[in-house]
């Protein structure tokens, strides 16, 4: 018997099997729970064209969710995509209570879904383990309220914040685990965007190797890739990176990881344009030669330093991940 604290953070757990395949839609959890708040089923969101969590969830409860209580991580859809719409199935199915971690800011949705539920006379409850939900689900709530791609920037430093020895080479800065978990990363973005300058020197592949399955998230490259650059096909831009962003977001990119280098994530960091940062840091020592993690923030005071909020702290062998809200 769970509480409903549970069985959101059990829809969570649902919701994270499905963060590599179902952009561009969103990873939803569901659990169906009966009155002594046994779980009878759970759902994750498919691929897109395939069932989303709460109709996969519904599907397995079969007849036993009639009167039973769904909890779902994101507000039921209400309209027609390339699936219909979970309102729908979840009428249909009897459902006396619906449990929502939080309402999704999409306008074709946004309060539509709980307003449909609650005129047909299911009981609606919000706000159940929303911190955790929306941090889950961070980069659909934030392409969905900006039009624009939540931007992680991805580092591997040492420990005295340098990301490339003094020949400008920086492979491998991290072992092996840490560079298992970048590719995660990787897996979990849409796109993935370098300077020129990392090309050139790195020619970075950019796919995302994980088991079995490689992954391939729109290449962008900042500048100009030299012709023989691996990472082609790629989208090369310069300029402003603001309508970057934009043009990124209207190509349902939901996840930009800026890998670097410096100059790139410098600028990024300047415009404000960075919601996290992904910082992998070796227990090495580069020395000054090195060639720092950030290139051009001015900091003349103590008053203009820039402080972020520490999400979370991973060990990853050696190294260490350090995830920032900044
Ligand atoms: N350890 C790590 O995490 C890591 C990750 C990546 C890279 N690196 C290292 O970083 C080094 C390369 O970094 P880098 O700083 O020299 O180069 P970079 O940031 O990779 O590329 C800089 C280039 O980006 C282009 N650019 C276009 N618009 C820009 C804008 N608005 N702001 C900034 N850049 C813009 C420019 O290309 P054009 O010159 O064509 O105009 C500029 O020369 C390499 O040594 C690499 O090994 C380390």
């Amino acid at each position: 018997m769970i509480d409903l604290e549970g069985a959101m953070a059990a829809a969570r757990a649902a919701a994270a099997t499905a963060r590599l395949d179902a952009p561009p839609n969103p990873w939803v959890g569901a659990v169906v729970l009966d009155d002594l708040g046994e779980v009878l089923a759970t759902g994750a969101t498919a691929a897109p064209g395939g069932p989303h969590a709460e109709v996969a969830a519904l599907r397995a409860a079969g007849a036993r969710a009639r009167g039973a209580t769904l909890v779902v991580t994101l507000e039921p859809c209400a309209h027609t995509g390339r699936t219909p719409p979970c309102v729908e199935a979840i009428e249909a199915a009897g459902v006396a209570r619906v449990v929502v971690g939080v309402t999704d800011p999409d306008p074709r949705v946004a309060g539509r879904g709980l307003a449909h539920l609650r005129a047909a006379g299911v009981e609606v409850v919000e706000g159940v383990g929303a911190p955790a939900v929306a941090d889950q689900l961070a980069a659909y709530l934030t392409h969905r309220r900006t039009g624009r791609p939540y931007v992680v920037g991805k580092v591997a430093a040492t420990l005295d914040g340098m990301v490339a020895v003094a020949d400008g080479t920086s492979q491998w800065i991290t072992g092996e685990a840490a560079r298992a978990d970048a590719h995660r990363l990787r897996a979990e973005s849409q796109a993935i965007l370098v300077g020129a300058g990392t090309v050139r020197a790195d020619d970075p592949r950019l796919t995302a190797r994980l088991g079995e399955r490689t992954y391939e998230p729109l290449r962008v490259v900042l500048g100009a890739a030299p012709a023989a650059a691996r990472v082609r096909p790629c989208l090369e831009r310069s300029g402003e990176l603001g309508p970057i962003l934009d043009e990124l977001g209207a190509l349902d990119v939901l996840q930009l990881l800026v890998e670097g280098g410096p100059r790139t994530l410098s600028a990024f960091v300047e415009a404000g344009l960075v919601d996290r940062l992904a910082w992998y840091v070796a227990p090495a020592l580069a020395g000054p030669a090195g060639l720092p993690a950030l290139v051009g923030l001015a900091t003349p005071t103590m008053e203009s330093l820039r402080r972020g909020r520490l999400v979370a702290v991973t060990r990853l062998g050696e190294d260490v991940r350090l995830d920032v809200e900044v």
